[in-house]
């Protein structure tokens, strides 16, 4: 049997969408209730480490979804409940959605990395997933604002955006897939960096690109409201893509899909 975590989440939800004829397949959430699915729906809160031992049961397969909102402990103890759990109810192989090599850089790469080692010193087949960033992500940090102007501090940086549902594709595949792909880590990075100037003449001629500095998008994020592990997650996602650590492009991605990646212009701009 399959598992997929997360399944309430974007991406799961898009994975979801390309099981859903499946037989072998159960979705895990926290709030199952909430969940309109095909497939059954099973509890499955990382926080709860209750819901994980008869949520894992007679899962041959699973897809571990990461649960990347937090500080740094709390996004590892959820991963690390999660694997202890998996292990201990005899699951075979985890595919676990991790980020992009160049992402190291990133505020919140430390846990990724955290639950790949924990991940390949386990009982269990694995294969990581190394997701670049979402197009869409691009598109919410570096929207025009209402008078046509983007400001988001990316200077000259551009990033290799992926769309979302190529990864969910990715995803679906390799897991229908697992053994084939065990021991193997993927960089799915998209094939075309994209940046604010590009993402500014994609909107159209009405939409500038007028770069911010990071310290004037700190305190604008942090006046948003935002919770304060977000504030340097996302001025940390602009300093690395403005810095040119994130415009690296690759091939894995087409590879598994069998077919190009879609826009990552379109994606951001949808
Ligand atoms: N590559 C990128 O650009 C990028 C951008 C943002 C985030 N991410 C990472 O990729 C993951 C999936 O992205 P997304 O777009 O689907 O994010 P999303 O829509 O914000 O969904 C958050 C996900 O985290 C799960 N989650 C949160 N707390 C959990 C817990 N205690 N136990 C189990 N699951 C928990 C949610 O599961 P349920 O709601 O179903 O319980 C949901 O799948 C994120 O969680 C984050 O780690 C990647």
């Amino acid at each position: 049997m399959i598992l997929v975590t997360g399944a309430a989440g974007a991406l799961g939800m898009l994975v979801a969408e390309r099981l859903a004829d499946r037989d072998d397949t159960v979705l895990g959430t926290r709030e199952p209730q909430r969940l309109k699915a095909p497939l059954p729906v099973r509890q499955i809160d990382f926080d709860e480490p209750g819901t994980l031992a008869g949520g894992f049961e007679a899962v041959e397969v699973l897809l571990l979804i990461s649960a990347g909102y937090g500080e740094d402990d709390t996004v590892t103890a959820r991963h690390g409940a999660a694997i202890d759990a998996a292990e201990k109810a005899g699951v075979g192989h985890v595919v676990y959605t991790s980020l992009t090599t160049d992402g190291d850089h990133l505020p919140y790469a430390l846990p990724h990395r955290w639950t790949e080692r924990r991940l390949q010193a386990s009982t269990m087949d694995w294969t990581i997933l190394r997701n670049g960033l979402y197009a869409e992500l691009l598109g919410g940090l570096a929207a025009p604002s209402a008078d046509g102007r983007i400001t988001a501090p990316l200077g000259e940086g551009r990033l290799a955006a992926v769309a979302r549902a190529d990864l969910a594709d990715a995803a679906a595949r390799v897991t229908l897939e697992a053994s084939a792909h065990a021991g193997r880590v993927y960089e799915l990075v998209g094939e075309q960096a994209i940046g604010g100037a590009d993402l500014a003449r994609a909107h159209g001629p009405h939409v500038t690109y007028e770069p911010e500095t990071l310290a004037q998008a700190r305190t604008r994020i942090a006046a948003s409201g935002a919770e304060p592990f977000q504030v340097p997650m996302l001025v940390g996602t602009y300093s690395a893509i403005a810095s040119g650590f994130m415009s690296r492009t690759g091939s894995d991605l087409r590879q598994l899909l069998g077919r190009a990646p879609h826009s990552p212009l379109a994606a951001a701009l949808a």
